[in-house]
């Protein structure tokens, strides 16, 4: 397939680019003015439940900014209505779920999920996307830890120590729980790239809280299998978490043919153990508030740090923040597509 823009596609490939190719995570939200007068009509849930509304909303920051891909309007949460959990998006705070899992029981009461059963709006607005967007969409999901730390905490945690506790004493239950998140997360990242998603990223914010150890016991075996699954899609996978760093080498292994790099990771200190790996990230967020030359000397040490390698997506290291000023975006990928032209 010929878009008028592929360099994201050939970068996610590992392949030379004439620039660097840029998109932000949470690019479309509260932060654009055009966004929140559709909220003042729409709640979250129901912007995903109307298809013409979310590919508005997927193509706003694409046409105001010149990204180079756009990703699906959705939330982490979407999935989780169909497998019967009753849920709110609270402002400011996060998903709250209102019958979390506490029990073994309560993870056998999962119900099985089907994307075109639960999810067709997804599917429609991926398919009415593909016949106007000039650069590739990327699909997403929830890792099974990070949906698993959602259901298990009821909304938002700090120090994640109900997910964990039940993750300790409950070894049999928590395998059931990764194995049927795992399950339906295949099922509905494979429907939105057979309704033409021409990338994935999975979503494993965070999983950076657990150790090592932890994470090699409890979360790769998962991961494993999930990425798996996806490879006879044909379409590039992005595998990101945030402070992360000391998971680095156990991510990779588990997956992905994009690697994430938060903030808090150098990103020339993750290529140097990727290999040629190609590698997505990993401006802070919080620099899109700082001065103009601020922030160009910080876009600028990440294409420094990525020192001309192929294969590099620019990113942030985490999601856009509340109040970041749009000029700072915009400004923000004019450098990227500049600075790294002048550099090949
Ligand atoms: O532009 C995009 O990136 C696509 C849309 C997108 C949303 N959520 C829309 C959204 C994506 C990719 C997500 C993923 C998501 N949701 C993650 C993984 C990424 C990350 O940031 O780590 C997580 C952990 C969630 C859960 C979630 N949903 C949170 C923490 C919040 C923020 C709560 C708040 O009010 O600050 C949400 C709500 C949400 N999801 C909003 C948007 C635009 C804002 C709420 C709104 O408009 O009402």
């Amino acid at each position: 397939m010929t878009y008028v823009n592929d360099v994201f596609l050939r970068a996610a490939r590992g392949e030379a680019t004439p620039y660097t190719p840029v998109w932000f995570m949470r690019q479309a939200g509260r932060y654009q003015p055009e966004y929140r007068k559709i909220r003042e009509r729409y709640t979250l849930p129901e912007i995903v439940r109307h298809p013409e509304v979310t590919a508005e909303v997927t193509r706003l920051p694409v046409r105001q900014f010149g990204f180079d891909a756009a990703i699906l309007f959705a939330d982490i949460t979407t999935p989780l209505y169909g497998m019967g959990f009753d849920l709110d998006i609270v402002e400011g705070r996060g998903p709250v779920i209102h019958n979390p899992i506490d029990t073994a029981e309560d993870v056998r009461r999962i119900h099985l999920f089907s994307a075109e059963a639960h999810t067709p709006f997804v599917l429609e607005a991926i398919r009415i996307l593909k016949r106007e967007l000039e650069v590739p969409l990327i699909g997403f999901a929830g890792a099974p830890f990070t949906l698993a730390s959602y259901l298990i905490e009821g909304g938002p945690s700090k120090n994640f120590v109900k997910v964990k506790g039940f993750m300790y004493a409950e070894e049999e239950a928590w395998n059931l729980l990764m194995r049927t998140l795992t399950n339906a997360m295949v099922e509905y990242l494979s429907a939105q790239a057979a309704a033409g998603a021409d990338a994935l990223q999975v979503f494993d914010s965070w999983v950076g809280r657990l150790t090592r150890h932890d994470y090699e016991r409890y979360v790769a075996p998962h991961m494993r299998r999930l990425f798996e699954a996806l490879k006879p899609l044909g379409v590039p996978v992005v595998h990101f978490g945030t402070q992360t760093m000391h998971l680095l080498s156990p991510m990779a292994e588990a997956g992905g043919d994009v690697i994430g790099v938060d903030t808090t990771t150098p990103l020339d200190w993750a290529r140097d153990r990727l290999g040629t790996r190609p590698v997505q990230g990993n401006l802070d967020p919080t620099l899109l508030f700082a001065p103009e030359p601020v922030l160009a000397r910080g876009v600028e040490a990440v294409l420094s740090a990525n020192a001309g390698r192929p294969g590099h997506i620019f990113n942030l290291g985490h999601g856009i923040l509340p109040g970041t000023p749009p000029d700072a975006v915009r400004r923000a990928v004019e450098l990227v597509h500049t600075l790294s032209e002048v550099r090949a």
